[in-house]
């Protein structure tokens, strides 16, 4: 079935910052495709290999723009744009990403959007499904960013215009929980892991130091190293120190992390008096972390909004949103934009 009156916008989202090909087609809003292909290579090692990443991107990334496109129902000479991310990331995945989005946005003659991955992961908010009825939050809101690379607490004013109040100054949450779950043998990712034997455990079975760091940043490498010396001591003592108490040691740390994101998200909401709160990411998958915002929304009276998985960990859906954002107010880009690792949102 074709789709697309002469007045929509669509856009084709492509995303490749880490280990995840992924495309996306969006409608205006609405999204009708959403494609990724992981890479199960990197489980062997522990963590994403940065070489073996840009390898599997270039292998799947015709393919999958081609099922997006497919599972879309559209012909190609109806996408309006090609919206690609940018960065942050690992530059040599950025470039797959970036190389083939010029190129399709040459051949197609149409214009090409580059996206802040960050900016992408707090427009998932804004993406509408197809017959689900979601609520969308109102400007301004604050937005807690938690993911592999980033811990971020964004106050949102508009679509495009973003101010980052509070950032980790090494370690982001979700590296907290990969390294330390890599620290307990368990396989890469580790959140996923410790989010579900945590559900089996007791939260205060043990006790982990928390940062103390000014205003509205956070840091989690304390935290790990505690952690690595704390398993370090335990097995000293008793060998088997990890299998006996793996579902304790989950529940404890992952409540630790859950602290020190609620502690900042907390006072972010006092000091600026913004009661729409949200939550982005790979890490907002974690179901402590959900429970402990929705608890706070009753006791703060904030009114919460937490997308569902799907859009939580990396994919296009949210770079087609922002692309589409980025159409509607002609932000495009010029054909010499190149990928950048690290950057912030301004
Ligand atoms: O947003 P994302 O897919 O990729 C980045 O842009 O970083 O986030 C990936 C991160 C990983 O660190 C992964 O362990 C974490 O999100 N993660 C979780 C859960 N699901 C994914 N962490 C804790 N609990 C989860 N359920």
């Amino acid at each position: 079935m074709a789709k697309g009156k002469n007045n929509d916008v669509i856009i084709l989202g492509i995303e490749s910052s880490c280990d995840d090909t992924a495309a996306a087609i969006i409608c205006n809003n609405l999204i009708i495709s959403n494609e990724v292909a992981s890479q199960a290579v990197h489980m062997a090692y522990g963590g994403v290999v940065p070489e073996l990443a840009s390898r599997a991107h270039q292998q799947n990334i015709i393919p999958v723009v081609d099922l997006a496109i497919r599972n879309a129902g559209i012909s190609i000479d109806q996408i309006s744009a090609v919206a690609f991310t940018r960065g942050p990331g690992l530059l040599g995945s950025l470039l797959v990403g970036t190389s083939f989005a010029k190129g399709f946005a040459l051949a197609r003659n149409i214009p090409l959007i580059e996206v802040n991955h960050l900016q992408g992961h707090v427009l998932a908010h804004f993406i509408q499904e197809r017959s689900v009825d979601s609520r969308k939050p109102g400007f301004p809101f604050l937005c807690l960013l938690v993911s592999g690379g980033n811990s971020q607490i964004i106050i949102v004013r508009d679509y495009l215009d973003m101010e980052v109040i509070g950032q980790t100054i090494d370690d982001a949450a979700g590296e907290a929980f990969d390294k330390c779950a890599k620290v307990m043998g368990l396989p890469y990712p580790g959140g996923p892991l410790i989010d579900k034997l945590a559900k089996e455990g007791n939260s205060r079975a043990f006790v982990f130091a928390k940062p103390r760091i000014p205003g509205l940043d956070y840091s989690f490498s304390g935290l790990k190293t505690s952690f690595l010396y704390f398993i370090r001591d335990r097995i000293t003592e008793n060998p088997d120190f990890i299998n006996e108490n793996k579902a304790d040691i989950c529940a404890s740390l992952q409540e630790t992390i859950i602290q020190v994101l609620m502690t900042k998200v907390i006072q972010a909401a006092k000091e600026t008096g913004i009661r729409t709160i949200a939550v982005a990411g790979g890490v907002s998958a974690n179901s402590g972390l959900r429970e402990a915002l929705l608890n706070a929304a009753v006791k703060y009276n904030w009114e919460m909004h937490i997308p569902p998985f799907k859009f939580t960990t990396d994919n296009a859906a949210m770079i087609a949103i922002t692309g589409y954002y980025k159409f509607l107010k002609g932000e495009f880009s010029s054909h010499d934009a190149v990928p950048y690792s690290r950057v912030s949102l301004k």
